[in-house]
């Protein structure tokens, strides 16, 4: 069942790589509800289909211990097999990003560690925990925790220093991912590379904004 070869461990990489950029999509557009004062509506809709938050939890929890266990592996295989000149010669051709990827795979899950203690388990601040703070329909109040959470400057920055990583890792890993799959052709490739490159710079944006616009004071309920 699981890979024996080299090429099925890519295999591996781009397909958990793949789950986990649909689930930063998604994230991303249901974080964006905060601009419309929806944010605790979605995250209590959410949470009213307690079976399909948990499937996905299972489901992206197998996938990210794949994806980190297929990293290592393909990092130290590469590491043993690659020749000293032919090394050079790929460092030459290759981007800061693809270099990098153990580096800023390695700060996204530390942040990741970071985030779920902060937002999902909201044990880092308990002042500010949604679920001790109902709004007025009586939800909790996840707007709240968000936004005094951003109002400080270490944490933003914490979260503007993820969200870089996040972008790096993407630039490199969603055009990884489709030529893994056999998108490398002389007229996909350029396709794909740019096409991965915009998606990544978007996800930037979107996840940078919102600690950005609370911070400076025009994300006021
Ligand atoms: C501005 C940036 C972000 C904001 C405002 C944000 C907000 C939130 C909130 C409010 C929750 C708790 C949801 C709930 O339980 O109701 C959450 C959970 C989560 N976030 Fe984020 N997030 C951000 C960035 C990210 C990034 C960059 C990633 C991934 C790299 C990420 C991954 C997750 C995961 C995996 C969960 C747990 C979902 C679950 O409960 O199963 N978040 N986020």
């Amino acid at each position: 069942m699981l890979p024996t070869s080299s090429v099925g461990r890519k295999l591996m990489m781009a397909a958990t790589g793949q789950m986990m950029i649909i689930f930063v999509l998604f994230h991303a557009a249901g974080n964006s509800t905060i601009y419309f004062d929806k944010l605790n509506a979605y995250a209590a809709g959410l949470h009213a289909f307690p079976f399909l938050v948990w499937a996905v939890r299972l489901v992206m929890l197998v996938a990210v211990t794949f994806h980190i266990y297929y990293a290592i592996r393909l990092k130290l295989e590469n590491n043993a097999a690659r020749p000293e000149p032919y090394q050079k010669k790929k460092e030459i051709e290759s981007t800061f990003a693809g270099r990098n990827m153990v580096w800023t795979g390695a700060i996204i899950g530390t942040f990741l560690v970071y985030h779920l203690l902060h937002f999902t388990l909201q044990v880092i601040d308990p002042a500010t925990a949604a679920r001790a703070h109902l709004d007025s329909a009586g939800r909790p109040d996840v707007f709240l925790m968000v936004a005094r959470s951003f109002q400080k400057a270490g944490i933003v920055a914490g979260y503007l220093f993820a969200v870089t990583a996040l972008w790096l890792h993407l630039t490199h890993g969603i055009q990884s991912s489709f030529q893994t799959f056999g998108l490398n052709g002389d007229r996909s490739f350029p396709l794909v590379r740019g096409g991965g490159s915009v998606a990544a710079l978007g996800l930037l944006a979107a996840y940078a904004a919102i600690p950005a616009v609370i911070f400076v004071g025009l994300l006021l309920r």
